[in-house]
């Protein structure tokens, strides 16, 4: 008997299992159990939303209303009878929800706007891919939800994607299509890299020439080795109107975005826009860079009016981005043109530090302050590259967070036990602009072809953490570098569909990742891409 009881609960897991693997979810929630039958929608539906905060609830809900009456045709009614009913339930989590779905109404269960944001898109993601896409399927003519109870919550708060437009400028309409597919995938941190040495992308109103000059270059190709730049005048950049644009775009889908200035070092640009006060050297030429790799023309740390410069810059992100974190990179500076100025040699000895890498503290520490000293709604933490760690972090104190990115696992944990906070983004496999595999159909891109959409997948975070550091992980991010990637549709292309796998990363728990089962959820996803114009990478598709 005893072992009939243990077969039975064995049968009915695979069942559950089973069923659970024929929805094409991506990030896999954390528990789904199939029912019997199916709602099937009629010409309207009825929607019941309560109260919260005014009307964010009922704001995400006519956003949605939009998209899927575009789709479907259905229209949605707002009001007390309804077939869609949606709950206030303040012991979940502000993300997490439960979808119930059976043959007479949906039932959705929140505690706040963002779980209901992601409640939806996992209704969306239940039925054809044209109503994730948001475009009108003329030849279905009856629509319908599968009986399901789902419970869900993301692992961790910070699910990020950084896109580098440094190096190429894509535009807004580019950037939307990105903030869509970040949604879909509940994504919520758009990491924005708007300054590098080959272009300052965003309107500052205190310096005009870091667009004016800093924006542009003599090459839209960026040379490295045999390749030459070309010669063709080539650049763009964000206004304030634009910033504000996508910063409501962004919001409306439940994604913060993470602007990052990067300085002192990949800064090229901003000094050949400004070398009176950025330069080391200020009798020297200097332009925005053609090539690629790290340039060591880097902003002079020891000079005031550089400190005023970037004060003035964190001032104006603040206003533009409403948010909580303000990333100053930090990466990748070279202190060559320090260690010849006889100011930043002075600077060093009066800190009291023989490490050049402690200028650079120096420096952030002084923003750092200037931040603190602004009214609370105005303060924003601040994000570095794990380089930052290279130098004595006490002047910063732990209230800053570290990416970490190369040898990210150690350098994520010596962060953690600074008593920082930490986000993964590894190199390898991260990094989701280098190739994806060695086929001569790959673009020309970083790497080896060995960050396959697999190994991406595999990567387990936090892996062997003791867990009283665990809590200083803020999540995961994948980046995207763009030296060679010119175009939009090939930073496509090489995003998708690893993007998803990081994703699935950052919501789903360890114990339910499965690399198979993510390769048959993702599936469906090849027509919500074409639908929606997409270039992706077909490797895993059959
Ligand atoms: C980086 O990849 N230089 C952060």
């Amino acid at each position: 008997m005893r072992n009939k009881w243990y077969l039975f609960l064995l049968m009915l897991l695979c069942s559950i299992a089973l069923h659970a693997g024929v929805f094409s979810l991506v990030p896999q929630p954390s528990s789904v159990q199939s029912g019997d039958g199916e709602f099937i929608f009629g010409k309207k539906l009825g929607v019941s939303v309560p109260t919260y905060e005014g009307d964010s609830l009922e704001a995400v809900i006519d956003r949605f209303s939009k998209g899927f009456e575009q789709s479907t045709g259905i229209k949605l009614k707002k009001g007390k009878k309804a077939q869609m009913n949606i709950v206030l339930n303040s012991k979940l989590p502000t993300e997490g929800y439960k979808l119930e779905i059976d043959k007479k109404e949906i039932n959705i269960e929140v505690a706040a706007p963002a779980g209901l944001f992601y409640a939806l898109q996992t209704l969306k993601q239940l039925m054809p891919r044209n109503v994730m896409a948001e475009v009108s399927d003329a030849t279905t003519r009856r629509w319908s939800l599968p009986a399901v109870a789902i419970s869900d919550s993301p692992r961790f708060g910070w699910r990020g994607f950084m896109l580098d437009e440094g190096r190429h400028f894509y535009g807004k309409e580019e950037i939307k299509k990105i903030i869509d597919l970040m949604a879909s995938y509940k994504m919520n941190r758009f990491h924005w890299h708007l300054t590098e040495d080959q272009g300052w992308r965003i309107e500052i109103k205190k310096y005009p020439r870091l667009t004016e000059v800093g924006a542009w270059r003599n090459s839209k190709v960026l040379g490295w080795g045999d390749t030459k730049p070309d010669g063709i005048r080539y650049g763009g950049y964000y206004t304030r109107e634009d910033v504000h644009e996508i910063v409501a775009y962004a919001r409306e889908r439940f994604i913060e975005i993470v602007p990052e200035v990067d300085i002192p070092g990949h800064s090229q640009a901003a000094v050949a826009s400004y070398p009176g006060i950025l330069a080391c050297d200020i009798d020297k030429w200097h332009e925005v860079w053609l090539w690629q790799g790290v340039s060591a023309d880097v902003i002079n740390v020891a000079e005031p009016n550089a400190v005023r410069f970037a004060k003035d810059v964190i001032d104006e992100l603040t206003e533009m981005f409403p948010f909580g974190y303000i990333h100053l990179g930090g990466d990748e500076c070279p202190t060559i043109k320090w260690e010849r100025n006889s100011r930043c040699r002075e600077l060093l000895a009066e800190i009291g530090s023989k490490n050049y890498r402690d200028l650079q503290i120096n420096f952030y520490k002084q923003l750092k302050e200037h931040i603190a000293a602004k009214p609370k709604k105005k303060q924003r933490k601040l994000i570095f590259w794990n380089e930052v760690l290279h130098g004595n972090t006490e002047p910063l104190g732990t209230d800053i967070a570290i990416m970490a990115w190369i040898g990210a696992d150690r350098a994520a944990e010596a962060a953690a036990s600074r008593g920082m906070t930490t986000i993964l983004s590894p190199q390898i496999p991260y990094y989701i602009n280098r190739r994806q595999s060695n086929l001569p159909t790959e673009p020309r891109s970083q790497g080896h072809g060995t960050e396959t959409v697999e190994a991406v997948y595999n990567y387990i975070p936090m892996k062997g953490v003791a867990e009283k550091l665990q809590k200083q992980y803020l999540g995961v991010q994948a980046n995207f570098w763009t030296e060679w990637v010119e175009d939009a549709s090939t930073v496509q292309y090489l995003m998708l569909p690893r993007l998803a796998a990081v994703a699935e990363a950052g919501w789903t728990t360890q114990e339910q990742r499965d690399y198979n089962a993510f390769v048959e959820r993702i599936q469906a996803d090849t027509l919500y891409y074409r639908l929606k114009g997409l270039n992706y990478g077909k490797h895993i598709f059959k």
